[in-house]
């Protein structure tokens, strides 16, 4: 069978998508490629400056493409309290969530504005927030959809709930394996709480050449290190565009609720869009409601309106 591709994505005219972290890698192209299929498309990110030039290169690929841009730091409970208000207040509905925007394995532990550890912050209690902040927006929708990117690497994640934000000891990947555990275990979660109300859905993309590695363990700029992986990525990786695959396949196509798609190849690093299979520790239902308390209690979201 000929593998699935950005061709295939069904009609998404009259939908509405956001996609979080879309100026960059795979959240760029899931933007791109939702709205060359029609949908309209709000790219939340939180520098402005790289919004617009991630807005305009779109534009300029998809002229007439419905996209805008909105400002949103996952990692500052208030900043997505704001963006979630601003959002209601337009009472449209919501068809696709895309929680994409991460950062991976800063080499020093850095805190949040609120003072969590900054990938737990970022990776899952802004997404966990802002999901049941869009609430109201999502149930608006005929078949609204929560797609929430993971990685391969939760399954060398562990959730220390004893040191959840890295305080006693921090380990740059263990934390970050711990964020995309917490990823998995939010989506399957949400969905047997929502039941029919909404298709909660994760996604992987494999092993992709983004600027992850150069955002998380560079601080922002390229090193010495990020040089000599980026040197060895092609080995083992494939394209950003190729990385978006799976999330837009979770996004746009008939699935499973609570699924999780990830990629066909050599230890799910590349290849086409295929739904996989997760670690044990992320189908622990137990596991799964303890982490939902904690992040309630340390965010504040509401998910009474499920
Ligand atoms: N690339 C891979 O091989 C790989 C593998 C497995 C999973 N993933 C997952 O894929 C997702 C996308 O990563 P990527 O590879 O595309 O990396 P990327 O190119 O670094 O893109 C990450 C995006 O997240 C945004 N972001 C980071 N912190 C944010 C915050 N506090 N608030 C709002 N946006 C924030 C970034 O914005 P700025 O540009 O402003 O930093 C950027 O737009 C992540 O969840 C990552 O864990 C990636």
């Amino acid at each position: 069978m000929k593998p699935w591709t950005a061709a295939d994505i069904p009609p998404q005219t009259g939908k509405t998508a956001l996609v979080t972290g879309a100026n960059s890698g795979i959240g760029y192209h899931t933007a791109l490629e939702l709205a060359r299929a029609g949908a309209s498309v709000i790219m939340a990110c939180r520098n402005p400056a790289k919004a617009e030039e991630a807005l305009k290169r779109l534009k300029a690929e998809i002229p007439g493409a419905k996209v805008e841009l909105a400002a949103l730091d996952l990692s500052s409970l208030a900043s997505v309290r704001a963006f979630g208000a601003a959002f209601d207040a337009r009472a449209v509905p919501l068809d696709i969530l895309v929680n994409n925007a991460g950062i991976m394995a800063p080499l020093s532990r850095k805190t949040s504005p609120d003072g969590f550890e900054i990938q737990m912050a970022t990776n899952h209690l802004g997404h966990f927030l802002l999901t049941a902040l869009l609430l109201p927006a999502l149930k608006r929708a005929p078949a609204p959809r929560v797609v929430t990117v993971a990685s391969i690497a939760h399954r060398r994640g562990k959730i220390d709930f004893d040191d959840l934000m890295g305080e006693r000891r921090y380990s740059p990947f263990s934390s970050y394996a711990q964020t995309k555990l917490a990823n998995l275990l939010f989506a399957f979660e949400l969905q047997r709480r929502a039941g029919a109300a909404l298709t909660s859905v994760a996604a992987h993309p494999g092993v992709a050449m983004t600027k992850i590695v150069e955002n998380g363990m560079g601080g922002g700029k390229p090193t010495a290190l990020t040089r000599v992986m980026g040197f060895f990525a092609p080995l083992f990786s494939h394209s950003e565009e190729a990385g978006a695959l799976p999330s837009l396949y979770a996004a746009t196509m008939p699935v499973e609720p609570g699924a999780y798609y990830g990629t066909d190849g050599f230890r799910e690093m590349t290849g086409a869009p295929v739904r996989v299979d997760s670690a044990p520790a992320s189908k622990d239902p137990a596991a799964a409601a303890r982490l939902w308390d904690v992040s309630v209690q340390l965010s504040g979201a509401d998910y009474s309106g499920l």
